[in-house]
């Protein structure tokens, strides 16, 4: 894949999740190599999007098991949500959650996140993902949004707002006259559809890291996943993307499972506490099916 120029600014989505691509996408896109000429471009594990939102492949199918994300996007790209709609909700939303704490009562928040849990409301799933506690994507064992809030009662200024309804726009501006479809399955149902020409980017949840409603993930379907992505048809592309290593532990799994293909790593630095001193690296690791990597030393995984 040829990387845009622009690219150089990496569009940043609306909905935040855990695991979200955002620093990656350049590394990713980069380290590819397909054109979309005759292909459609699959993600299983679309979470926020931001892959799917800078590559801007013509044709695409769209999927994660939760089903808001997807219902959110595929809103946008139906026009029954637009900048607009979500600039105007989020005025309103925004200043009743800062009067509300002014008469001593935070719970406006709460009460946004018990409408989402009764309507499935997508402008509520918005304002939940961008004033809940760090962004975080959470849904207790009956479904049911469960984080807290980020204690900021004048989350919604206007600068922020601003900044979300241009996220919108652009992800609107990324969609436009493209051939996208949006599904809410599980990632099984959704790579079974790649052909000849298609190119699969994977991005699963980490072993054992989240128990979620939507988002949890064993051994046992890391390892089906591997099976089944290494066992498409040969004229169909992947990448996936998974941590390597860092201070303290390998990721075996990548050896066990993913041997024979190319392997290109990236380091990412995450902070503990406040300090530079507390800086860990971590690396992560792409793993491209042999002939869809870009030209560029090559690692084979033995
Ligand atoms: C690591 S995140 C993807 C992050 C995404 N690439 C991004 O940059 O925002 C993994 C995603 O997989 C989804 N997911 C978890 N289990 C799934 C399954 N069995 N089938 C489809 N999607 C699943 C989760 O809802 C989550 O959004």
């Amino acid at each position: 894949m040829k990387l845009p120029k622009e690219i150089k600014r990496v569009s940043v989505p609306p909905i935040k999740c855990q695991g979200i691509k955002t620093k990656l996408v350049p590394f990713i896109m980069s380290s590819i190599r397909w054109s979309d000429a005759n292909g459609t471009w699959i993600e299983p594990f679309a979470g926020s999007g931001v892959v799917v939102f800078n590559v801007k492949p013509q044709r695409a199918i769209i999927n994660d098991a939760n089903p808001f994300i997807i219902g959110f996007y595929k809103a946008i790209y139906d026009g029954t949500i637009t900048p607009e709609i979500v600039r105007d909700y989020l005025r309103v939303e925004g200043r009743t959650l800062l009067l509300d704490n002014r008469k001593g009562t935070d719970s406006y928040f709460y009460r946004v996140r018990e409408r989402f849990n009764e309507t499935g409301s997508l402008l509520d799933f918005l304002f939940l993902s961008r004033s809940c506690f760090n962004g975080v994507m959470r849904f207790n064992g009956k479904g049911k949004f469960n984080v807290p809030f980020c204690q900021k009662p004048d989350r919604f200024r206007q600068a922020y707002i601003t900044k979300i309804t241009n996220q919108v726009a652009s992800i609107k501006k990324a969609m436009t006259d493209k051939d996208w479809i949006f599904t809410s399955n599980d990632w099984k149902q959704t790579i079974e559809l790649a052909e000849d020409g298609d190119f699969v980017y994977l991005d699963p949840p980490y072993i054992g890291r989240h128990v979620d409603y939507f988002n949890h993930w064993t051994e046992k379907e890391a390892k089906d996943l591997a099976k089944t992505t290494q066992a498409l048809p040969e004229n169909v592309g992947f990448a996936l993307s998974m941590w390597k290593e860092n201070k303290y532990r390998v990721n075996g799994h990548i050896e066990e499972e993913w041997a024979g293909n190319v392997e290109r790593s990236f380091a990412h630095y995450y902070h503990i506490g406040s300090t530079e001193s507390l800086r860990n690296e971590m690396q992560e690791a792409l793993i491209i099916r042999q002939g869809c990597e870009s030209e560029e030393a090559q690692v084979i995984i033995e």
